[in-house]
């Protein structure tokens, strides 16, 4: 085998043992499912976080309530419900403005202990920076929500940038393609270390700054919707990359900001969440050229973010298929963003297998810098794994795959601290009756056989992992997708008062934590909950 892919095995293989990789763990996977479901918090260390996430946007609603200003998705939604699968609009959401109490209540009722939520920039800043003035209101909100998470026992962890912008920083410079953005980002990110950093330990900068890049101005399906190649010269060969900087240079800003002023004093720590997914190769012959296509694949999409984070520079691999088009950070810039983390937060959904494309053909430039395509079956007609559900087929569960890319990261970036910031299954209940969407074995499974890996990848790998986020505590308006495709541990019945329902995996979390729930105990909380849907109904 030559050297260069004796390395990429190595590095993709947590174990150096390529047979696991290659080799798919069918009965392994039924084993884990069953060891799995033995589970108990108890199986993790003492100081181990779970917790659940939402994120503004997709919870809060009162979109033009409270003082608040207009946001980039507000507009998106609003002008385009095109855009969005069912029409729908964050303007309500699950309205959690207003029921904030009743949905932390609902994760510490779980036993979770950590609640992960962002902050709407254009709530608390309505004219994107502070000479316009700071909305108190707003403001209070975000006050009475971590002040009742606290004296819950919740722990906050709360995000700056979860995919929303004031619209009105849209219009005067289009958002994150200036780098204006980057001042006036540090101006709010100050704000909220300055209101809410007495008791607020966690910070993330920012949300998947992939997805904000990608989706936004490659895909079109995140404000602003560009689709590069419906241009020419395609706009998605500089567009996404321009704003992918200005994303790391506002963190990086930002985390001085957090080091310089506050950080000594409250005591927290910051990190920046992103995108992580596991990749294996197509054709996985020793001497296929789709092990190097694996590296550029983690190299264009983990790498992207989190190298300069790690070196000051993007990875060799972007460098050399972008050209150009690249931005490049100055030394001044390089040397901030250097080491700018206390934590790492990774996202972890799904799988692909990777296959070398050296000469793309596709008419987007940035589809073709990739010089890869992804898959979910590979060269012999294996699929990697089965689809959660028809209408979020793009999410394909391998359990196994959080394990892998854990040691990976580790391996790769430095062995960092390191929170699964979110990891939850899709569904689709529509034409289901309440009681049918509650019974999500799918997720339950799902939810399961990643904490097996997750520990796994604790025990066996020695990943620093401190915590792991069920995406979501409740049903979100899932940005695209709108309202048709549910990930809550609560099904919220948007046709009915929004009210919120246990589903069967938020039932077996709570056995997960309660040590001391007998068989029946459990099975009569189940049956209470499930009387509770039926009581609420007839209530109406
Ligand atoms: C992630 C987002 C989150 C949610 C889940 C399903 O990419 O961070 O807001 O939409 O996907």
């Amino acid at each position: 085998m030559a050297d260069n892919q004796s390395n990429a095995l190595a590095l993709i293989s947590s174990d150096d043992n390529t047979v696991s990789l290659v080799q798919k763990p069918t009965s392994e996977t039924r084993l884990a499912r069953i060891s799995a479901s033995k589970m108990t918090s108890q199986d993790f260390p003492d100081d181990f976080v779970f917790g659940a996430g939402t994120a503004a946007l997709q919870v809060e609603g009162a979109y033009a309530e409270g003082g608040k200003s207009l946001s980039n998705w507000d507009t998106f939604a609003l002008q385009k419900p095109s855009k969005i699968s069912d029409g729908s609009n964050p303007s309500l959401a699950v309205d959690e403005y207003h029921r904030y109490k009743e949905d932390v209540l609902l994760l510490k009722k779980l036993g979770l202990s950590a609640f992960r939520f962002s902050i709407s920039w254009s709530r608390v800043l309505p004219g994107g920076r502070l000479n316009t003035g700071k909305n108190m209101e707003g403001i209070k909100y975000y006050n009475d929500l971590i002040d009742f998470c606290l004296c819950q026992g919740i722990e906050p962890y709360a995000t700056l940038l979860h995919f929303e912008v004031p619209q009105c920083l849209e219009d005067e410079y289009g958002g994150f393609l200036s780098e204006k953005i980057v001042k006036d980002f540090v101006e709010f990110a100050e704000l909220c270390f300055f209101e809410f950093g007495d008791r607020v330990k966690h910070w993330g900068s920012l949300n998947e700054p992939f997805a904000f890049a990608t989706n936004g101005y490659v895909y079109g399906v995140f404000p602003p919707g560009h689709t590069g190649d419906s241009q020419t010269p395609p706009s998605d060969g500089t567009e996404p990359y321009i704003v992918a900087h200005n994303l790391i240079l506002a963190h990086a800003y930002a985390v001085d900001t957090y080091r310089r002023n506050y950080q000594a004093v409250q005591g927290g720590k910051i990190g920046m969440t992103n995108v992580s997914s596991w990749y294996e190769p197509y054709d996985d012959h020793s001497d296929s050229e789709d092990w190097k296509a694996v590296l550029r694949a983690f190299d264009f999409v983990v790498g992207w973010f989190v190298e300069p984070l790690v070196t000051g520079d993007y990875p060799a691999s972007m460098r050399k298929y972008v050209g150009d088009r690249l931005p490049k950070f100055t030394e001044e810039q390089a040397n901030l963003v250097k080491g700018s983390y206390d934590f790492m937060g990774f996202n972890y959904y799904t799988a692909r297998y990777i296959k070398n494309d050296p000469n793309p053909t596709t008419k987007s430039q940035y589809a073709a810098d990739l010089h890869y395509t992804s898959s979910t079956t590979n060269s012999e007609g294996h699929s990697i794994g089965p689809v959660a559900t028809d209408a979020a087929d793009y999410v394909v569960i391998v359990p196994y795959g959080i394990q892998k890319i854990l040691a990976f990261l580790k391996k790769k970036y430095g062995d960092p601290l390191i929170y699964v910031t979110e990891n939850g299954c899709p569904d689709d209940v529509e034409k289901k009756s309440v009681t049918e969407a509650l019974a999500d074995d799918t997720r339950l499974n799902y939810i399961q056989g990643h904490l097996y890996y997750v520990k796994k990848a604790i025990d066996e790998d020695k990943v620093r992992v401190q915590g792991y986020f069920v995406w979501s505590l409740l049903d979100t308006f899932e940005l695209a997708s709108g309202h048709k495709i549910r990930y809550g541990l609560y099904h919220v019945d948007f046709e009915n008062g929004l009210n919120r329902y246990p589903r069967k995996s938020a039932i077996w979390l709570m056995n997960f934590f309660s040590q001391k729930l007998t068989t029946a105990d459990s099975k009569k909380r189940a049956r209470d909950d499930h009387e509770d849907v039926g009581n609420n109904k007839k209530n109406k």
